[in-house]
Order: structure tokens, then C-alpha cells, then sequence
């Protein structure tokens, strides 16, 4: 990485601009929300001041981490949690910090309410699959593997009895070690495949299930941790207790992954199941058939003590998209004994229901859904908390601002909206770039404001008429 800069700046091109610095190529893409950390409050639930990203909007904060409680507690499935709020004052934001604070094992499912309108599949049953999808399934088995790090790995080669030609594997011999000692395998051609699938190789940890030969990567060694630090492996201590033990394996599904498992059942290896899972790219419908099917092995895996259950989030933006026939669905679907908890967002005030002609209801939600719903509102922010966001995501992005700038963003931000404010960040940054500047300065934003508009200035000018004397 260091050597592709350095010749990039040794011959500039043109007027370009200069590569990214290399810290900042380093960190993931920034998305919208990724300064929102999680919901920042205290540990008895009180928003004090700014926390994980999120700037002011107390009260919000203070609901939605009261809702976490109720799920956490699992207390809050099948009913559903409605943010209302002006556009850009939050509400998404709030919804992903939710889900940072329920953690990665709470499954949570996005979506987009216009996202039902697919041609192939109903509208119900878009919704339905999520809210499948939101409900997980943990699943403890105790099994008997063989863990260790691998130490050796030699296929021994045959004669192939079927051609003549060529070699065939016959075996494999494969070593494992523990924190206790080695033990060497000897193992079934199929299980060799399966390693090479998994890109298995000296030094990785693995186990290997004794019934099922399924070979599954852990991680690498940390023996082998190397001082790179540009890798994407995750390193894991060597195994302690013996290769041959048994190991409590727990794995996290969903009821969406166990219903899509069973309408395509997989056949094997052979080449016709792959051929028949290549063509068959339409979405096949799941039916309620098999939902009940697949409900009753899991609840007898759950009476078992097999599985536990973990109700999970589905949220659904721009909520005002779904029609009147989602909206009774989802009446259905809140009332069903698995319903996952549902957190909605609108920036609609009053309007008309979709697909009705005459009923206008708040948010654009019909009566009796919003009945079932906890409303919590958003504020509009003010000057001073602009400018801390504003701040906030010039951190984010590795941008470099002068004096007196955030105040002027700010104040554009007050006029117009919050995110106007952070949209002008990035092009800002790229006009200081090009005019030489390490840092953005007031210039750069009097330039962005002729260049472009906000909403407000761009429908007046229209109305004006500006644009037709051209
Ligand atoms: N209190 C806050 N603290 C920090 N960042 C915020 C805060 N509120 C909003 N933001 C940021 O402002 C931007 C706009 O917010 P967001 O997308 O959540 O608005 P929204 O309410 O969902 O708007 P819309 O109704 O248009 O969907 C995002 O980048 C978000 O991360
Ligand atoms: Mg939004």
C-alpha cells in the first residue's frame, strides 16, 4: 500500500486529485451513520449530554433505551415502536443504534417499506420472510470432534482405478495439535476436499466432526501471527484438552434461513442439484405450509432444550410506503406467537393511507396499527448541536477544517436541514483539495454555495421562474 502512493505522487497526473492519504484508505467505508456508536446511555438509562455519536436528542435516546430493555428482557415481541420525526433529524440513525445495542446476536432486519413492491413476490409475503428472518434460533449441540491446529496435511496419492490415467487421493493424513498433545488422523478422501474448500493449511486451527467428517475453520494459529497488520485473519490460541473430545458447538439461525433451507432442499453434490440451483433464480414462495412445519421442529427442539429462541428486530423505514393490505398483514403477523419486536419510521405528518382514496390517518398509518404502537418523536436540532454533528462527521471522514467553518455549516444547516449541512462536508473538502488547502476554509463553503443549492432556494427559484427566462 505504502509503495502504491509513493509512486503515485512521485508523477502526478494532470491536474488530479492526489490519492487518498493512506490512513484514510486504511479505515472502512464511511457510511451516513457509521460516527452513531450505539444509543450513549447510562447504565440506569439516562442520556447524559452526547454519547457514541449521537449529539442531543435525549428524550428519543432515553425511549429507545428503554425499549432495549424490554427486549433484551424479551418482553417487547409483537408490539412495535413508531419514530416520528422531520426528515434528517435522526430516525434511522436511532433504529441502527438500536441494533449496535442489542449486539450482533439479536438478529435485526432492515428494510425499506417500498421494498414490498416486487413483482415477483407478494407484498405480504416480502414482509412475512422478514419478519422470519427476525426471529433467531440458537441451537447448543454437544457433538464429538477433533480440534487442533493442523500440523501436517499429506494426501496419499493411488492409482486411479477407474481411468488409468492420473491419481486419485486415497487418504489423507492429517496432524492436529493441542495445548495437551498431537494426535494423527487418518481421513476419508471427502473429508480432504472439504478441507481444501475451506483453504485449510498448516498452522490453521480446525475441528472436524466425528459423524459427520464436516470440517470447519476456526482461525489461524496465533503461533503464526504475522506483523503485518494489513490481513483479515482472525487468530485464535491453541486449543486446550485433547484432539478427541466433545465440544459444545452453538449456532445462530434464523427461522427465515430454516424455511429457505427446506423449499429448495439441496440433494447432495451432484451435478444436476448445482444446475437446478442456477436456473431456478426466481424467488420461490415459502408457503404457510411449511412455516407451520418448520415451527413445529423447532419447538420441539425447544421443549428438548435443544434451541432457544431469540426474538429479534425488524425495522421498516419510510413506513408510509406500505399500502393498506400490508398494513392489516402486519396486523396479522404482530399478533402470530413467534412476532419479532418492529421498530417503524415515518417523517410524515398527516396523510392519506396508500392505496385508499379517502383515508387520512397520522403518519399514513391506519388507525388500529398505530394503536399497537409506541410513539417516540424526534427534535429538530439547533444551531449549536449542527455544529457538534457537523464536527462530529468532519472527524469521521478525516477532514480537516479551519476556523470558523463549522460555525458557518451550522448556520446553513440551520436553514436548510442538518444533513444539507453534512452533504456540503465532502465536495467542501475536495474544493480545498484542489485549490491547495489542507484544510477547509470559508471559502471553500461560499464556493459550494454557488455551485449548489438546497431544497428551499432551488424550489423558489423555480417558482420564480429563473430558470425559464435562461
Ligand atoms: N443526534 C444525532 N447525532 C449525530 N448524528 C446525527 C444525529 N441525528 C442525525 N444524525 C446524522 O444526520 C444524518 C441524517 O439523519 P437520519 O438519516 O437518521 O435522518 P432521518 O430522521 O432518518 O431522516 P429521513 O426522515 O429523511 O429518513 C445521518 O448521517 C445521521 O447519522
Ligand atoms: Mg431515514
Amino acid at each position: 500500500m505504502k509503495a502504491s502512493t509513493s509512486t503515485a505522487s512521485s508523477a502526478p497526473a494532470h491536474n488530479a486529485l492526489p490519492p487518498p492519504s493512506v490512513t484514510a484508505g486504511r479505515s472502512s467505508r464511511i457510511a451516513p451513520h457509521s460516527h452513531i456508536k450505539g444509543l450513549g446511555l447510562s447504565s440506569d438509562g439516562l442520556a447524559l449530554g452526547d454519547g457514541a455519536g449521537f449529539i442531543g436528542q435525549t428524550n428519543a435516546r432515553e425511549a429507545c433505551g428503554v425499549i432495549v430493555d424490554l427486549i433484551k428482557l424479551r418482553k417487547f415481541s409483537g408490539r412495535a415502536l413508531l419514530l416520528v420525526g422531520a426528515p434528517g433529524t435522526g430516525k434511522t440513525a436511532l433504529a441502527l443504534a438500536i441494533s449496535q445495542e442489542l449486539g450482533s446476536k439479536v438478529p435485526f432486519c432492515p428494510m425499506v417499506g417500498s421494498e414490498v413492491y416486487s413483482a415477483e413476490v407478494k407484498k405480504t409475503e416480502v414482509l412475512a420472510e422478514v419478519f422470519r428472518r427476525a426471529i433467531g434460533l440458537r441451537i447448543k449441540e454437544t457433538k464429538e470432534v477433533y480440534e487442533g491446529e493442523v500440523t501436517e496435511l499429506t494426501p496419499a496419492e493411488a492409482e486411479n482405478p477407474l481411468s488409468g490415467y492420473g491419481k486419485t487421493v486415497a487418504h489423507v493424513v492429517v496432524g492436529l495439535k493441542t495445548v495437551k498433545g498431537t494426535k494423527q488422523l487418518r481421513l476419508d478422501p471427502t473429508i480432504y476436499e472439504a478441507i481444501l474448500k475451506e483453504r485449510i493449511v498448516v498452522g490453521d486451527v480446525i475441528y472436524i466432526e466425528a459423524n459427520s467428517g464436516a470440517v470447519k475453520r476456526v482461525g489461524r494459529s496465533d503461533a503464526y501471527a504475522s506483523s503485518y497488520d494489513l490481513e483479515s485473519e482472525t487468530y485464535v490460541p491453541l486449543p486446550k484438552g485433547d484432539v478427541h473430545k466433545k465440544k459444545e458447538l452453538i449456532q445462530d439461525i434464523t427461522l427465515g434461513d430454516l424455511d429457505a433451507a427446506n423449499v429448495r432442499p439441496q440433494g447432495g453434490q451432484d451435478i444436476m442439484s448445482v444446475m437446478g440451483s442456477l436456473v431456478k433464480t426466481g424467488r420461490t414462495e415459502v408457503t404457510d405450509k411449511l412455516r407451520k412445519e418448520v415451527n413445529k421442529v423447532v419447538k420441539g427442539y425447544v421443549d428438548q432444550g435443544v434451541a432457544e429462541v431469540v426474538p429479534g428486530v425488524v425495522f421498516i423505514d419510510e413506513v408510509h410506503m406500505l399500502d393498506v393490505e400490508c398494513f392489516t398483514y402486519l396486523n396479522a403477523l404482530l399478533e402470530s406467537p413467534m412476532a419479532p419486536t418492529v421498530v417503524f419510521a415515518t417523517n410524515r405528518g398527516n396523510s392519506l393511507v396508500r392505496g385508499t382514496t379517502d383515508i387520512v390517518a397520522p403518519h399514513g398509518i391506519p388507525v388500529d396499527l398505530l394503536d399497537r404502537c409506541m410513539i417516540v418523536k424526534t427534535d429538530g436540532y439547533a444551531r449549536e448541536q449542527i455544529s457538534k454533528v457537523v464536527q462530529l462527521r468532519a472527524n469521521v471522514e478525516g477532514i480537516k477544517v479551519g476556523s470558523g467553518v463549522v460555525e458557518r455549516l451550522a448556520t446553513e444547516g440551520e436553514k436548510s436541514s442538518l444533513r444539507y449541512a453534512l452533504q456540503l462536508l465532502t465536495p467542501a473538502s475536495i474544493l480545498a483539495q484542489l485549490g491547495g488547502r489542507g484544510q477547509i476554509e470559508l471559502e471553500d463553503i461560499g464556493e459550494m454555495n454557488e455551485l449548489f443549492l438546497d431544497a428551499k432556494t432551488s424550489a423558489s427559484m423555480i417558482g420564480e421562474g429563473a430558470f425559464a427566462s435562461g
